[in-house]
């Protein structure tokens, strides 16, 4: 017989695979890029209401973008390592990933007093911090995995000045925090506008939104971009070789391409004496 059914069907099997594959790589990829979308402040939201949409705030940062990681590593060593440490990660490992030769990484972004090949700790006293915070800071390599980019993102972004507060300042992602706002300098010093609502009979104290107090350093932009980074840096930490794998990921997506056209080859030669 020229025609054997049961190979042909395998083939045909085969090629469908080849194809369902490629179509679930590629969709596997493409929510892997998901989180470029532009974000921040929601586009749309009016000046006035600056801070009502926090909830909806997103990171919107991307591992893939080396730029990015490069100025949040600088910015991370240069504003939280004060307080937090990154236990898992080494400085040497860092340079390597984000490609800064060694010559830099050891003059801008090593300690003086630390190797290259040091783990990140922090020259913060775990008692001291204790003594002044009421507890000690968190180490941050794993936090971006725990609490997710969106997270870190709206914490570093919705801090306000608050007199009754030890710190001088509370936060909406994490009420009563007990970090201080660090990064006011920078991004300048809001208030929080609340609303009353009666609910059951009781009154409640609503967040409705921010007010600038005071300007800092950088346009409002500028301080999301800046925040964006160290989220996007934590991220990496958190996951340092999900860069490498979102790279690995187009090269299975090609291979199987090339895989399933070689599959429609034999199709066709095996198809060729049928018709
Ligand atoms: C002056 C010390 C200090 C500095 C500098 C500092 N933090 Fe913190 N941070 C703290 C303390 C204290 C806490 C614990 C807060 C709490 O649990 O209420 C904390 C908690 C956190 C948390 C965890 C929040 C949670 O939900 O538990 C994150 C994320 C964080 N800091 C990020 C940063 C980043 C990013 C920077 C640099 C821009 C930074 N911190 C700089 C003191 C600091």
């Amino acid at each position: 017989m020229l025609f054997d059914s049961s190979m042909a069907r395998r083939f045909a099997a085969a090629a469908a695979a080849g194809g369902l594959a490629v179509f679930l790589a590629s969709s596997v990829l493409a929510q892997g890029t998901g989180a470029q979308a532009p974000a921040g402040s929601t586009p749309g939201a009016k000046p006035e209401a600056f801070g009502a949409d926090w909830e909806s705030w997103r990171a919107g940062n991307s591992v893939a973008d080396l730029a990015s990681l490069q100025r949040g590593a600088r910015d991370f060593l240069n504003y939280c390592n004060g307080c937090h440490s990154l236990q898992y990660m080494r400085y040497s490992r860092i340079g390597q990933d984000l490609q800064i030769p060694p010559e830099l990484l050891q003059k801008y972004l090593v300690p003086t007093s630390k190797k290259a090949t040091d783990y990140i700790g922090t020259p913060m006293p775990g008692e001291d911090a204790v003594r002044w915070f009421g507890k000690q800071p968190p180490d941050l390599s794993l936090m971006a995995r725990e609490r997710g980019t969106d997270y870190i993102y709206r914490f570093l972004t919705t801090f306000y000045v608050d007199p009754s507060r030890s710190t001088g300042a509370n936060n909406l992602q994490l009420p009563a925090t007990a970090m201080p706002d660090v990064l006011s300098e920078l991004e300048g010093l809001k208030r929080a506008v609340f609303r009353t609502e009666t609910k059951d009979g009781t009154q409640e104290q609503v967040f409705d939104h921010f007010e600038m107090v005071a300007e800092g350093s950088l346009t409002r932009e500028q301080y999301d971009g800046f925040v964006r980074d160290i989220v996007n840096f934590l991220d990496y930490v958190g996951e340092p070789a999900q860069a490498h794998r979102r790279a690995l990921g187009v090269w299975v997506v090609l291979f199987l391409l090339v895989f399933t056209w070689l599959a429609w080859l034999l199709k066709k030669e095996y198809w060729k004496d049928v018709h």
